[in-house]
């Protein structure tokens, strides 16, 4: 039998909107110019507790930091082929930004950061920067979301770092359909990075499915069946609009739909 608990849909799952530090222009400039460039932290006066608290009366305890706008891949539901423009690095967040950015939030009581992007092991530093953010009193969980490509020669070192928890994003467990669906090959390292998560102690590994008709509605169950014998959870997600995405309401799979195939 299948265990619901490791599957999961995330329309069901997200309790709140989690609070975004965006890679562009508008974080850095805020922080560039009282960053030293020693990646020591510092502990911060602790600000109102209310700056987390949305207009609905939620407290945000959980931080999102896109580290890079780069990516290995490119999903067609994502990216167009050639990739978008990229933003002048000076104008990015570095190391030290990131993790004085971070040592606010968790002094403001945010207790889990997830880095993504972009493709976040694309970036040099990530070891770096994960163990920084491990060094941060109050911080329990460093998650990642990763599509997977480069991930499981990495991986011992950034679990060392603080690397606890892991999102890993497949579509389809097809290798033909892989390289249709993101343009690129590497669908055996993936499910290496995957199996390399498991053994390292990762539980659950999570996986990121988008759902798109026609493309890898059929798989709903194939996906399923990974719950079955080894600590993975799965998150079907539904296909959302980006620019230049060529989303198509053809092509969305809502939830309940979903649902109904699993169950
Ligand atoms: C943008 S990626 C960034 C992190 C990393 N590169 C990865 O592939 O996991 C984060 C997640 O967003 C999902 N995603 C990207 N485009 C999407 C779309 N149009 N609809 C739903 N999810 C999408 C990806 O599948 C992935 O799970």
């Amino acid at each position: 039998q299948v265990d619901p608990m490791r599957v999961g849909l995330r329309s069901l799952t997200s309790n709140s909107a989690p609070t975004r530090v965006n890679y562009g222009h508008r974080c850095s400039n805020a922080y560039s110019t009282c960053c030293a460039t020693k990646p020591e932290v510092q502990p911060v006066e602790t600000p109102s507790s209310d700056m987390l608290v949305d207009s609905f009366g939620r407290f945000h305890n959980y931080l999102r930091i896109s580290l890079t706008e780069r990516c290995n891949l490119r999903c067609q539901y994502c990216m167009p082929a050639e990739g978008v423009e990229l933003t002048p690095k000076a104008e990015l967040l570095s190391h030290d930004e990131i993790i004085r950015i971070a040592n606010l939030f968790v002094t403001s009581g945010v207790d889990k950061i997830r880095l993504t992007g972009g493709e976040p092991t694309v970036r040099k530093d990530l070891e770096d920067i994960c163990l920084h953010l491990s060094g941060l009193k109050g911080l329990k969980t460093i998650a990642m979301t990763t599509n997977g490509i480069v991930l499981s020669k990495k991986l011992p070192r950034l679990k060392e770092c603080g690397l606890s928890a892991l999102n890993i994003s497949l579509d389809t467990l097809i290798p033909a359909k892989f390289e249709f669906m993101t343009r690129r090959k590497g669908h055996s390292k993936v499910m290496e990075s995957i199996d390399t998560a498991i053994q390292l102690g990762y539980d659950p590994v999570k996986i990121n499915c988008v759902i798109m008709r026609g493309m890898n509605d059929d798989e709903i169950c194939d996906f399923v069946e990974l719950t079955r014998h080894k600590p993975i959870n799965v998150r079907f997600i539904e296909f959302m609009p980006f620019d230049g995405n060529v989303w198509n309401v053809k092509k969305l799979v809502p939830y309940a739909e979903i649902l109904d195939k699993v169950v």
